[in-house]
């Protein structure tokens, strides 16, 4: 059987950031409760004239440097937050890159899920035909609206990825474990720029899925935790995904970390998605690439566990091989000369820009 996976990815995220320091002075909130209660430190804010499709053009074309477009034959958009209800964002994708005229285009959703349904998706295409390439992007705006509870949770960014069958990256292995259920703990209607949210009830739903997709995805695989070196969640805000992590262990009976090793296994997964914010579809795999990056060890070999959560709500728990060599395709100094050089913008400036 072929081995598919994610051969190379590339982020992109906004030229502009407020720090969270500057919103709590702002909403006279204590800056703990964001930096500490939340485990954030800025979010990235989108200008005017950015939107889901410019920032994922610019991930795509950091991507697809030096690459041989012929094969591409499926572009797959993952967004919650696109631009039309009909045609798909991916289309603007294959006329900007001059992508092959034999090419399927296609936008999914499912809240912060959908990158995962395409994830899933391509795969099984790779499987059928082993010569394809697949480009798979997950773009997205977070808004909750300015001094609701859910501002300092907002964020921007776009991450696109390859799908081929020897990836060079991560191989994701067959078998996981999903579960939907009717909810209304997140939702933005058709007629709202910004989301609903009940921001309680959706960090308890997003809990309590994580535990029936990693039941659902250990009977499936027979792997246990301790099969996994590396652990990643969709990460709406750092502290959710400790908070995650600490129920897995509890669930599958293994001893609580201390803090430091706690900060040690899920820190380098961390260290994009705090600087970011939350960027939706593309939150857990910003983490994916901010762990391969960010760890100073040699990671080949090793087992990730995925979570991914979409509000809605539709979750699923799967695993993927980081290959040999991965390190030769990440294109770590660009992402964090992207972050280091973004322009910080005064509360003022945010509030214009919103
Ligand atoms: N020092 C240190 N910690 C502090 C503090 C201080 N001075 N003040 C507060 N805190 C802590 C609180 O104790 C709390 O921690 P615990 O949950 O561990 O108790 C944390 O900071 C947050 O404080 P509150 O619970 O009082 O914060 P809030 O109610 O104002 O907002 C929230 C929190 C509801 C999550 C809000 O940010 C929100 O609505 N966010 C959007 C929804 C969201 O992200 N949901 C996640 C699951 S849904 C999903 O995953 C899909 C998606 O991407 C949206």
């Amino acid at each position: 059987m072929s081995i598919v996976g994610i051969d190379k990815a590339a982020l992109y995220s906004s030229h502009y950031a407020v720090e969270l320091s500057t919103l709590a002075s702002a909403r006279g909130v204590d800056p703990d409760k964001y930096s500490v209660g939340l485990g954030l430190h800025t979010m990235a804010v989108s200008p005017p004239d950015e939107d889901i499709i410019t920032l994922a053009a610019n991930a795509t074309a950091k991507l697809l440097e030096g690459e041989s477009l012929t094969d591409i034959d499926t572009i797959l958009f993952a967004t919650e937050s696109g631009i039309d209800q009909s045609k798909a964002a991916g289309i603007y994708i294959h006329r900007l890159f001059n992508l092959p005229k034999h090419c399927r285009t296609l936008e999914l959703k499912q809240a912060c899920y959908s990158a995962t349904a395409g994830l899933q998706l391509g795969l099984s295409l790779l499987k059928d035909n082993p010569k394809r390439k697949i480009l798979l992007i997950a773009s997205d705006i977070a808004r909750y609206g300015l001094n609701s509870s859910g501002e300092a949770t907002q964020g921007a960014g776009a991450i696109a990825m390859l799908l081929t069958v020897n990836p060079r990256l991560v191989a994701i292995e067959s078998g996981s474990g999903f579960v939907s259920e009717e909810a209304m703990d997140f939702w933005r209607p058709n007629y709202r720029d910004e989301a609903l949210v009940d921001g309680k009830y959706s960090c308890e739903l997003y809990l309590k899925l994580l535990r029936e997709s990693f039941e659902e995805y250990s009977q499936v695989t027979g792997r246990v935790y301790a099969d996994h070196q590396h652990f990643l969640y969709h990460i709406p805000f750092p502290r959710l995904a400790e908070k995650a992590h600490q129920k897995l262990m509890l669930c599958s009976l293994v001893s609580k970390l201390d803090s430091d090793s706690l900060s040690a296994l899920l820190h380098p997964g961390f260290v994009y998605g705090r600087q970011i914010g939350n960027c939706y579809t593309a939150s857990l795999y910003i983490g994916l690439l901010s762990l391969l990056e960010q760890h100073t060890q040699d990671l080949s070999g090793h087992r990730v566990g995925f979570y991914s959560y979409g509000s809605g709500a539709c979750s699923e728990y799967f695993s993927g091989l980081i290959q040999p060599h991965y390190r030769k395709v990440l294109h770590a100094s660009f992402h964090q000369a992207l972050l280091a050089q973004r322009q910080i913008l005064t509360y003022q400036e945010y509030e214009q820009f919103y």
